[in-house]
């Protein structure tokens, strides 16, 4: 194995790895290798976490994330313990300094040590509220469990990120233009992040983590289309081409990232449903003959049609079932870390 620990992730000058962005990894492509290598032999470091226990804190919905997960611990030797906190547990506060005479039964300040006291890795997953933006994009809630669990923490999807599923992605792209596609791996893929229509307003999350992760990766031509109205933050996207003309951006595409997300500016607001921004077979045509990806749930013939869902261009399915690969390289470097 050419995989030295500590190399792929960052440890911050506290000693313990956490993994919330892409800016916590130091080398993407030996994380998204060592992920395929799990994948053509998901048991081969059976033992590297016998004796160790990772807590799964869920304070929103999941499958995917939750599953995968803990099928990767479980291939590391862990034990996973799933919480639900956010339907089971004591409802958390997480402001500093607050006066807890509301709805809050627990500060996470003394709840979060406990999690360090039982677990050996904290996993969080929190959604974004999408009605004050600098309250979510300040990261409160896994930020205070990082400040206060004093074990490395990763995130489940957080306000503003979900660095797993890009991971993922990265690994998926690179499996496929491997597999698939050998005739560009000399070259720079062409790589869309395409808005679609949805009847809820949803986090920028997976939008903005993908463009830090394609950004940070570096290996590819990155064009994202939307309507006017729902840029994401420069801070995630600065370096990829931004349109409102989907039509050009899918022009010689090699995958098409279909996503819906909520405006960023005016914060967390339906602006444009227009159905003319779903995906169809006609307009796939315009790619080079395009792989379409999406990190669902999935509303179909809303945000994805099902031509494209059920047709031979998607890669969704591939995706999720590479979630598992890219948290076992994570969890395997963190007890790499830690031991
Ligand atoms: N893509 C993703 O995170 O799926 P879940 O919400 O089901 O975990």
């Amino acid at each position: 194995m050419g995989f030295e620990s500590k190399e792929l992730l960052q440890i911050p000058p506290s000693g313990i790895a956490r993994f919330v962005s892409a800016n916590d990894v130091n080398d993407i492509n030996a994380l998204a290798k060592l992920a395929l290598t799990y994948k053509a032999d998901p048991f081969m470091h059976k033992t590297r976490g016998l004796n160790k226990r990772i807590g799964l804190l869920f304070l929103n919905p999941s499958m995917r994330t939750r599953l995968s997960t803990q099928i990767a611990a479980q291939n590391l030797g862990m034990e996973a313990i799933v919480f639900n906190v956010g339907s089971e547990g004591w409802a958390l506060e997480f402001e500093d300094e607050a006066i807890m005479s509301g709805n809050k039964v627990e500060h996470v300040k003394d709840a979060a040590p406990i999690m360090g006291k039982y677990f050996d890795i904290l996993c969080i997953r929190t959604f974004p509220s999408l009605k004050n933006r600098e309250d979510d994009y300040s990261e409160l809630y896994i930020n205070q469990f990082i400040k206060y669990a004093g074990i490395p923490v990763v995130s489940l999807e957080s306000a503003t990120l979900h660095p797993l599923q890009s991971l993922t992605d990265i690994i998926t792209i690179t499996e496929v233009l491997q597999n698939h596609k050998p005739q560009i791996t000399n070259c720079k893929p062409k790589i869309v992040l395409a808005w679609a229509p949805h009847v809820k307003a949803l986090p920028q999350c997976v939008a903005n983590s993908f463009s830090q992760w394609v950004n940070a990766w570096g290996e590819a031509d990155f064009t994202i289309t939307h309507p006017e109205d729902y840029e994401l933050d420069e801070k995630f996207t600065k370096g990829a081409a931004i349109t409102h003309n989907q039509e050009e951006a899918l022009k010689d595409a090699d995958f098409v990232y279909v996503k819906n997300w909520s405006t960023y500016k005016d914060y967390g607001k339906i602006y444009c449903n227009d159905p003319e921004w779903m995906l169809t077979n006609e307009k796939l045509s315009l790619t080079s003959n395009a792989k379409v990806m999406h990190c669902l749930p999935v509303r179909r013939n809303v945000e994805l049609s099902d031509e494209i869902l059920d047709g031979s261009s998607s890669i969704v399915t591939l995706q999720a079932s590479n979630r598992v690969w890219a948290a076992q390289a994570v969890l395997s470097e963190m007890l790499t870390a830690i031991s």
